[in-house]
């Protein structure tokens, strides 16, 4: 319900934009590289939040020149509060800052002077340091009780699975909210897959330790799933832009934490969470499909169109007030997507034809695994599969309204895997 209201002074010597991911705003507020700020340009932003309480961000968005800005740093958090939100944190009593945490989680290519590289028009941006709220070398102290920590992935292409280890097991951690903010109830699980842009809410209990313990954040290693069919002139050294990084898929140390001092009286967490709705019934909806994959020249293509030669002229146009289920459906010679749908908080109701390591997740009807299970605006699409999403376009806005819909690895969105739709009266 507050109005945000802030005027961008680009002193770069490049265009560049403020895009805020996740909330629900207009084109003329959503900062996507279709209204480009210029150097020495300024532009305000001026919208009224109307998103559920949760933890979004807000990122420069320029065309073809997303990644090497997000590598470079110009990312940060917005946390939306409600009604629900503040009724939870009072029964957690878990103070902001200190037992309440956004982490967020980022890897980055560095030379041996510690400076950023970033290549331009290079493929998937993967680093040889991980930093945490910009932090290197993460680690924190920690009393053995209950804290929340609210995970982002704000890296440029890298797909983390997160898991908090003791002795190389496991800690059992409680997901309490994804993108567009709290679950319905918490769900239990050991670890997570969490793509760039995606959150990840969850509970963590640091008493379930023994005092002096050492709890380690860290990525576990997965199969990364890189099928597209690379081979002949397309053959990239994979590794050569990064050299000291984890290949993709990698199991990667994210950051610790010291479990020091005496216990807090123990925390009660509710069994109800928020008043989420469960998914829509989509019976009668719209359907309309979105396909992934690589064209013959190694171009990534959405539909079959390539934003780069495509441009601004939107692929399809969608009612305002209407409803529509998306089959967003990947090559199976392809790899792993995340993608993210501007202007809107989804829903997913299905997955189908899932990797095993996505099977074995499922605990809902639908194939749907627990961060399917709130309002998201990213998701993860593997190889071969096909996710089904909800969205509901009623909008408080009138006109033509343009969107991106696009692969959040930053060098795909930048070669073009990325298509404009509009919202129409
Ligand atoms: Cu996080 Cu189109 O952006
Ligand atoms: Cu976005
Ligand atoms: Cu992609």
């Amino acid at each position: 319900g507050d109005t945000l209201d802030v005027t961008l002074h680009n002193a770069l010597a490049e265009d560049t934009t403020v895009h805020w991911h996740g909330l629900m705003v207009d084109e003329a507020n959503d900062g996507s590289g279709l209204h480009p700020v210029p150097a020495n340009g300024e532009r305000q932003y001026r919208f009224e939040v109307r998103n559920r309480a949760g933890l979004y961000w807000y990122h420069a968005h320029p065309h073809n020149r997303t990644g090497r800005q997000l590598q470079m740093g110009l990312a940060g958090l917005i946390l939306v509060e409600d009604e629900e939100e503040r009724a939870l944190r009072a029964q957690l009593g878990l103070p902001w800052g200190e037992r309440d945490l956004p982490l967020m989680l980022t890897d980055k290519q560095v030379d041996a002077g510690n400076a950023i590289v970033y290549r331009d028009e290079a493929d998937d941006w993967i680093g040889n340091r991980v930093l945490a709220n910009w932090t290197p070398e993460p680690a924190m102290t920690v009393a053995p009780g209950l804290y929340r920590l609210r995970m982002i992935n704000v890296a440029n292409a890298r797909v983390l699975r997160p898991a908090f280890l003791h002795e190389g097991a496991p800690l059992p951690v409680r997901l309490i909210g994804t993108d567009g903010g709290l679950l319905d109830q918490p769900r239990i699980v050991d670890d997570l897959f969490l793509a760039p842009a995606q959150r990840a809410d969850v509970l963590v209990d640091f008493g379930a330790v023994p005092a002096g313990a050492r709890v380690l954040l860290r990525s576990l290693d997965y199969v990364a799933m890189e099928n597209e069919d690379e081979s002949g002139p397309l053959a990239p050294d994979i590794m050569a832009d990064h050299p000291g990084a984890v290949m993709m898929g990698g199991a990667l140390d994210l950051m610790v934490f010291d479990v020091e001092g005496v216990a807090a009286p123990p925390i009660h967490v509710p069994d109800t969470l928020s008043s989420l709705p469960p998914p829509p019934d989509t019976t009668g909806w719209k359907a309309r499909e979105i396909r992934l994959s690589m064209g013959a020249d190694g171009e990534w293509l959405i539909n079959g169109l390539n934003f780069r030669s495509h441009g601004h002229h939107p692929a399809f146009e969608v009612k305002r007030g209407s409803r529509e289920v998306w089959d967003i459906r990947n090559n199976m010679t392809s790899m792993p997507h995340p993608i993210h749908i501007h202007g809107v908080q989804f829903r997913v109701v299905s997955r189908s034809i899932s990797p095993p390591d996505i099977r074995a997740r499922q605990i809902a009807d639908g194939g749907l695994g627990p961060q399917d299970l709130g309002f998201n605006d990213t998701v993860l699409v593997w190889p071969g599969e096909i996710v089904r999403v909800a969205i509901d376009f009623s909008q408080p806005f009138s006109g033509t309204q343009r969107y991106m819909l696009h692969c959040h690895n930053l060098e795909h969105e930048d070669m073009g895997m990325m298509l404009t739709f509009a919202v129409v009266d």
